[in-house]
């Protein structure tokens, strides 16, 4: 069952007519199903029932307070990566016990910040920063919770943006480098081992070096266990591929088998962090068209959508199926869809088959609810959209639209 459908040829989002939410709230606008998001939650969950694990939603791929709310009372733990994330976890009535810390540049205010929250587990990225976190755990009287990251060296065969399990990337402790550092960290009075971590990218669609990963760092976890180091957490990251349009990613129950057939031996608890799978088929961005223009070369169709709006498409070569709100009849027309930013990238859809679209005409993008708002940015000074959530036959705004004062807030003339 998809919850974006279309009902008599009018495209909704559960029992909501997205037409209705574009004339009441204008475009650009993302809209979210909670039933979405709640099912592929609940599906995570019970693919790893018979295991102890804890899902930790990351919240860069989608930071709505709203959603982050919806997954706390799920039951949900996060990822961060940042002081401000925590705080938006927080705000939201978030668990920081059932919170999870990476990225390779935390700050030691940061650290302090989350230690002093009750964070579960800092995944360390470095030497150096290890030694950060000591300092902090000491000054604060509290041994810092801590796994360090370790880069598998794993092609994750995903787009090389997005791919962060390699020697080159620049994530993660290099693996035969990480029992030295566990060994130093227990001379160390202010961090204590409690788990081991890995992460080898995004929008996975095989499982194969997911496997290959994974058992590399359960051996080490053992071998650790077997040194003295009394670990309880594995934390196998995120990266949980969606289909955007003819992808076929493993499903929740194929992920959960993969990652406990690699990790049973371990006996830890497992630490999840799914973003993109649990939010990016659960949301759409909606726009209108503008103008078309015909060109020697070209049809293009112009929306009122642009790469601030949607970044992926401009940064990635993401591709964004797009779908009319409105069904009609007859014949498509190869059309590329671009954004009002000055900019040549700023192309959302490349030569897409599509009837020629009409000014005025509303369309979704859809599998926008991962890395779409999250990424969204003022370029050319133009406000960020509004967040709709809807449940069944209602709807409600989860974020206005920024109003054009909100550009220059904290400006001085
Ligand atoms: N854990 C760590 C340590 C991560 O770095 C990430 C994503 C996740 C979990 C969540 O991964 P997910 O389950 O969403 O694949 N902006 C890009 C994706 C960047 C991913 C960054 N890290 C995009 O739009 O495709």
């Amino acid at each position: 069952m998809s919850d974006f459908d279309y009902q008599k040829g009018v495209l909704h989002a559960e029992a909501v007519p997205l037409p209705a939410i574009a004339d009441a709230v204008g475009t650009p606008t993302y809209v979210y199903s909670g039933a979405a998001l709640t099912r592929r939650f609940q599906q995570v969950t019970e693919a790893f029932a018979g295991q102890p694990h804890l899902v930790c939603y990351s919240v860069k791929a989608n930071s709505n307070v709203a959603i982050l709310r919806l997954f706390s009372q799920l039951g949900s733990g996060f990822d961060i990566v940042s002081g401000g994330e925590l705080a938006r976890v927080r705000h939201a009535g978030g668990d920081p016990r059932k919170t999870v810390f990476a990225g390779v540049g935390k700050t030691p205010d940061e650290m302090a910040q989350a230690l002093d929250a009750g964070l579960l587990l800092f995944n360390v990225e470095s030497a150096e920063e290890l030694e950060a976190l000591d300092a902090v755990g000491r000054s604060a009287g509290r041994p810092a919770p801590f796994a360090l990251r370790v880069n598998p060296d794993v092609d994750a065969r995903t787009h090389r943006y997005i791919s962060t399990g390699l020697k080159t990337s620049k994530f993660g402790v290099p693996f035969e480098e990480a029992l030295a550092l566990y060994t130093r960290a227990k001379k160390m009075k202010g961090v204590r081992a409690l788990g081991l971590d890995c992460h080898i990218g995004s929008q996975l669609t095989a499982t194969a070096p997911l496997r290959a990963a994974l058992s590399k760092v359960a051996q080490l976890y053992l071998a650790l266990q077997a040194r003295g180091h009394a670990l309880e957490y594995l934390d196998v990251g995120g990266g949980l591929g969606i289909t955007y349009a003819d992808e076929t990613p493993p499903s929740p129950a194929e992920y959960a088998r993969t990652v406990l057939d690699a990790t049973r031996a371990t006996g830890a608890t497992l630490i999840l962090e799914p973003g993109r799978s649990l939010v990016g088929n659960a949301g759409v961005l909606l726009t209108r068209v503008l103008y078309r223009k015909q060109t020697p070369e070209r049809t293009f169709v112009v929306v009122d959508a642009g790469m601030n709006d949607l970044l992926r498409p401009a940064l990635y070569e993401a591709h964004h199926a797009l779908q009319p709100l409105v069904r009609r009849r007859g014949k498509a027309v190869e059309v590329d869809v671009v954004g009002p930013v000055c900019e040549s990238t700023d192309v959302l859809a490349r030569a897409r088959p599509l009837l020629l679209p009409r000014a005025g005409e509303l369309f979704a993008f859809m599998s926008a609810g991962a890395y779409g708002m999250s990424m969204a940015s003022n370029y050319n000074s133009r406000p960020r959209p509004a967040e709709v959530l809807v449940d069944k036959a209602a709807w409600r705004v989860i974020r206005e639209r920024e109003r054009v004062e909100d550009l220059w807030r904290g400006e001085r003339a």
